[in-house]
């Protein structure tokens, strides 16, 4: 067996230069006030074990990691129903833009743009009466600490300065794509995006994804074995956006990326890794994030291929 908490913390080594390359984002104030030196990764097994290196105790919002677990919560209500309003495909667009919305009649080309998140967000809304809170405690049970918590000052942050994707909801609406309020939907998927926590919670809140759908910390069957292989083909495609390409090309696994810079990464049947620096590329993915997965990818023989 690879020594896993040795190989990450070569990792943690390795990437120190890089960590002033990045810049943080700041589209969102709350999050551009964040230093740009810091990095953490962990990976967690399918046995259930967690190897953690570098800050392993800092905090960051998980953003658009979190788009993950909205699809999957949605998934666990709607089944293929869901693909109805939102599209499979790449778009190869940034996650922000809003010109192929347009086009494309209001129907997002994935779930992990912005616009596909919100749409799936929107479908979530309907059916559960208190999102936040059913989002909150779906964390807290498959990442083990029942006491994790949402930024208020991050989600509050991005609310103030919503125009963008208030932009996107509203012209999904205008195509019949959208059920409930704009406004309360954005502010569930703000909060969504402002669930804080390190990379050891990151690791173990999306372990199913590498245990066929199975959460061993929380004891349930979170999505089927042919949704999680469905859910894992989707990461690789459109995870990190119009950088999924480059990605899939240097580190070989499904990951998802957030611009709080954290980024997941899924090795089927073996273990999820989860990484974070807040200084991100000009794509907007954690820039020492990936590198650190592109070494960890080539020294534990984690490619899929
Ligand atoms: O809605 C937003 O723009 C952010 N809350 C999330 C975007 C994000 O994380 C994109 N990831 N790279």
């Amino acid at each position: 067996m690879p020594n896993y908490q040795e190989i990450l913390e070569q990792a943690a080594q390795r990437v120190q230069p890089l960590l002033r390359e990045g810049k943080v984002a700041n589209y969102i104030p709350a999050l551009a006030e964040q230093p740009l030196e810091q990095f953490s990764v962990s990976l967690h097994t399918v046995d259930g074990e967690t190897y953690s290196a570098g800050d392993t105790e800092a905090k960051f919002t998980i953003q658009s990691v979190s788009k993950v677990m909205t699809l999957t919560l949605a998934l666990q209500r709607y089944g293929d129903e869901l693909w109805s309003r939102v599209g499979k495909e790449p778009s190869g667009t940034a996650f922000n833009s809003l010109t192929q919305l347009e086009f494309e009649n209001g129907i997002p080309r994935n779930p992990f743009i912005n616009a596909g998140a919100i749409v799936t967000c929107d479908a979530l809304y309907s059916r559960l009466s208190a999102p936040i809170h059913t989002m909150l405690e779906s964390y807290r049970a498959m990442s083990g600490n029942d006491k994790l918590c949402i930024n208020k000052v991050v989600a509050q942050s991005e609310y103030d300065h919503r125009y963008r994707n208030a932009a996107m909801a509203y012209l999904m609406k205008s195509f019949g794509n959208f059920n409930n309020e704009v406004e309360d939907v954005l502010w569930s998927y703000f909060n969504f995006c402002a669930i804080e926590m390190n990379t050891t919670e990151l690791a173990k809140s999306f372990s199913y994804l590498s245990s066929q759908g199975y959460c061993n910390l929380s004891k349930q069957r979170i999505l089927t074995k042919k949704q999680t292989k469905q859910m894992n083909s989707l990461l690789f495609t459109s995870g990190l956006y119009d950088a999924a390409g480059d990605f899939g090309y240097r580190v070989g696994m499904p990951g998802k990326s957030g611009v709080g810079g954290a980024i997941i990464a899924i090795v089927p049947n073996r273990f999820t890794i989860s990484v974070w620096s807040p200084g991100l590329d000009k794509v907007g993915n954690s820039l020492a994030g990936i590198a650190a997965l592109e070494y960890l990818s080539n020294e534990l023989g984690t490619a899929i291929f």
